[in-house]
């Protein structure tokens, strides 16, 4: 009979002991990746094992929030992908701008560098004073991070190249000001962006939204967990709401993709079928 490696089954036991100590669900995360993040956070935490990581999550408290900041993946850049930003704005804020009012869900959220990008692109539409922009994550941490606004210098290069792919009209030095290593993006883009905690896998419905992007967050799940990801999306839309998804993200294979139609399949941006609510 084959045996399970050690590792496997201390694994296992830590993704059962962090549902039924603090309810977050990872049984709908793709294995091989979850696995790799565990053993990355035992480590960092000075673990020698992971059974020992699932010792320490279940009597200190306080751990949580470091071992959710280690479990989700933060990675992002500003207009990352710019040519899905230059669909966003010609495509879908021509159509944003004929409503009054405008909800956006920005889902996994990261430490904000999508949220901020997407603020500039509206400003410079003339469209952010009509906007409510929700930017949520279910790391704490992140969402502090996000919050901030801060940058490391070293990046500006690269997020100034996007901005310009994305066909942002200015330099992006005007919405930031340089702070020793560090760029700090401008207050006045947060001003309608409100930062919440809100879980993918188990939280219900966000809001209204005309808009909702969520890149590289479904990525990391399970088909079964996607697709309820994209009914509660769908569900949180407007009808004729769009959904823009990562480039490396798809809705064909699910149950809920049917409730959709591409706009732009290169950019993954989609549109709630009028039929669905
Ligand atoms: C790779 S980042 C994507 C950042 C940004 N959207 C982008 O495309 O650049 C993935 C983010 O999803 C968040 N995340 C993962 N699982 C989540 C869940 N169940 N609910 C909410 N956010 C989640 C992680 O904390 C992380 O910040």
């Amino acid at each position: 009979m084959a045996r399970t490696d050690i590792e496997d089954i201390e694994v296992e036991l830590f993704q059962r002991a962090l549902l039924a100590r603090h309810g977050y669900d990872f049984g709908g995360y793709a294995p091989a990746s979850f696995r790799r993040r565990v053993l990355n956070l035992a480590s960092s935490l000075g673990c020698g094992s992971v059974g020992e990581l699932t010792s320490r999550m279940l009597r200190e408290d306080a751990l949580l929030p470091n071992v959710i900041a280690g479990l989700s993946v933060p990675v992002s850049e500003m207009f990352r992908n710019p040519s899905t930003f230059r669909a966003l704005r010609t495509e879908v804020f021509p159509i944003l701008g004929s409503y009054p009012l405008i909800n956006i869900w920005q889902a996994g959220c990261a430490f904000g560098q999508e949220v901020y990008s997407l603020a500039i692109l509206l400003e410079e539409a003339g469209l952010y004073d009509r906007c409510q922009i929700y930017a949520t994550d279910f790391s704490d941490a992140a969402l502090a991070r996000a919050q901030e606004g801060i940058f490391p210098a070293r990046d500006a290069r690269q997020y100034s190249e996007n901005y310009l792919a994305a066909g942002g009209k200015r330099s992006l030095s005007d919405y930031c000001h340089a702070r020793y290593d560090f760029m700090k993006l401008d207050d006045r883009l947060r001003r309608n962006v409100t930062f919440a905690n809100h879980n993918l896998v188990c939280d219900g419905v966000f809001c209204e939204a005309h808009l909702i992007l969520c890149r590289n967050v479904l990525i990391y799940f399970s088909d079964a967990l996607q697709d309820h990801v994209l009914a509660l999306f769908r569900d949180s839309l407007v009808r004729n709401g769009f959904l823009c998804l990562g480039n490396r993200e798809n809705i064909d294979f699910a149950p809920a993709g049917r409730d959709f139609a591409a706009v732009d399949a290169a950019a993954r941006i989609f549109r709630k079928n009028a039929g669905n609510g």
